[in-house]
């Protein structure tokens, strides 16, 4: 029988939980998919951890990991219940949690990630894998990104190099080019829509900014442009990966600082920063690429994709979905194969020359399913 797997992220976005459920016989299929919305206290709650100072009281972050851990649990029954499964039939679950603090450099690097996996595999019955970027830190990486290793499992790498984008709340490129045998390359650009999504809740009370409507009706500020452009993040070589910590409304308001800017301008120029930040990365790493395939939740933004697609003209930028996968549950697949890896208990393949750790580590603890 198809050994089947589920895979769970909520991303940086905090937009909900993906899920997918997917088999690798020959190559990676995704089965079955579901986007779980979290409850709006849930994730107003998550957003402000994430984008504060990281104050909050004890329990309220014990009562958060559980939550979080609720709703994966949650979300993958659900799959399961509309697929018409049982959980025997899962051989494992990998779940990436929430993120709410990413901190790879400095004296305690750490990255933290939330979600109780013991209570997922209670809820849920099915193994569970999950903490899988905590041990590439303790080698010495960055943890991040690990969507790379995945989407050199997934496409071929071929003699000229072609790139994968995932437009999350960050934005990250993966560079699959040259022989198997050359390390597998890949980054974080920098934003791709967390900018955008702040802005427009600040500004519309939207969630985010549907379809680019907000982005389209401003134009570029190029004085604005030009200092968000300073930021020291994006002259860093790789390896190298970031999130909330660095791109939140308070680094904004920093460079608005005595600039009057209608706020449909402000967000015009934050399409254009993702847009030339990400095509600055192509350009200066992948210099011969003529594809870049897109995936992630910004491929639905079409003034974004234009932006890209004009910052890197005459190379093509076109949404994963023409090479017959679906955008939207890349990363949530990214988590289901590393459960397999794990499992198999071998580190994933291409993960360390990413993320910069000293040597590849087998990713992800295992809390049992309930036999
Ligand atoms: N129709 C749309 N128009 C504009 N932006 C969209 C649309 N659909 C999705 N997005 C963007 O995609 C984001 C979610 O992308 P996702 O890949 O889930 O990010 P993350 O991995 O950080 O959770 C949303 O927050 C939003 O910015
Ligand atoms: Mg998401």
């Amino acid at each position: 029988m198809t050994a089947l797997y589920l895979g769970l992220i909520s991303g940086t976005s905090a937009d909900g939980i993906d899920v997918a459920l997917a088999s690798f016989v020959r190559k990676p299929m995704l089965l079955a998919s579901r986007i779980h919305p979290y409850p709006p206290d849930l994730r107003r709650r998550i957003l402000a951890l994430a984008q504060g100072d990281g104050r909050i009281a004890l329990d309220a972050l014990g009562a958060l990991d559980v939550e979080i851990a609720r709703e994966f649990a949650a979300a993958a029954r659900t799959l399961l219940k509309h697929e018409r499964l049982d959980a025997g039939e899962i051989r494992a679950l990998g779940s990436h949690g929430q993120t709410v603090r990413h901190r790879p450099l400095g004296p305690a690097p750490y990255t933290m990630q939330l979600g109780d996996p013991n209570l997922i595999a209670e809820l849920t019955g099915i193994a569970t894998v999950a903490d899988f970027r905590r041990r590439d830190v303790a080698a010495g990486g960055h943890g991040a990104p690990l969507a790379p290793a995945f989407h050199a499992a997934m496409l071929a790498r071929g003699d000229t190099p072609r790139v994968v984008l995932n437009l999350g709340g960050i934005a990250n490129i993966t560079i699959l080019a040259g022989a198997k045998n050359q390390p597998l390359r890949g980054f974080d650009t920098g934003p791709a829509s967390c900018l955008l999504d702040a802005w427009t809740q600040k500004h519309l009370d939207q969630a985010y900014d549907q379809d680019g409507a907000f982005a389209a009706s401003g134009h570029v500020d190029d004085t604005l442009l030009k200092r968000l452009l300073s930021e020291p993040y994006f002259a860093v070589p790789p390896p190298k990966s970031t999130g909330r910590e660095v791109f939140h409304l308070p680094w904004l308001a920093e460079h608005l600082r005595g600039l009057v800017i209608a706020p449909k301008n402000v967000q015009a120029t934050l399409v254009a920063l993702s847009a030339i930040t990400i095509a600055d990365a192509i350009r200066t790493h992948a210099r011969d690429a003529r594809d870049v395939w897109v995936c992630g939740g910004g491929v639905h933004n079409p003034v974004l994709m234009t932006a890209i697609a004009q910052a890197l003209a005459p190379v093509t930028v076109a949404s994963i979905a023409e090479l017959g996968i679906d955008p939207d549950f890349v990363e949530a697949m990214t988590f289901a194969w590393l459960a397999r890896e794990r499992l198999r208990n071998r580190p994933a393949p291409n993960v360390h020359t990413v993320t910069g750790a000293r040597r590849p580590r087998v990713l992800g603890g295992l809390f049992s399913g309930n036999d």
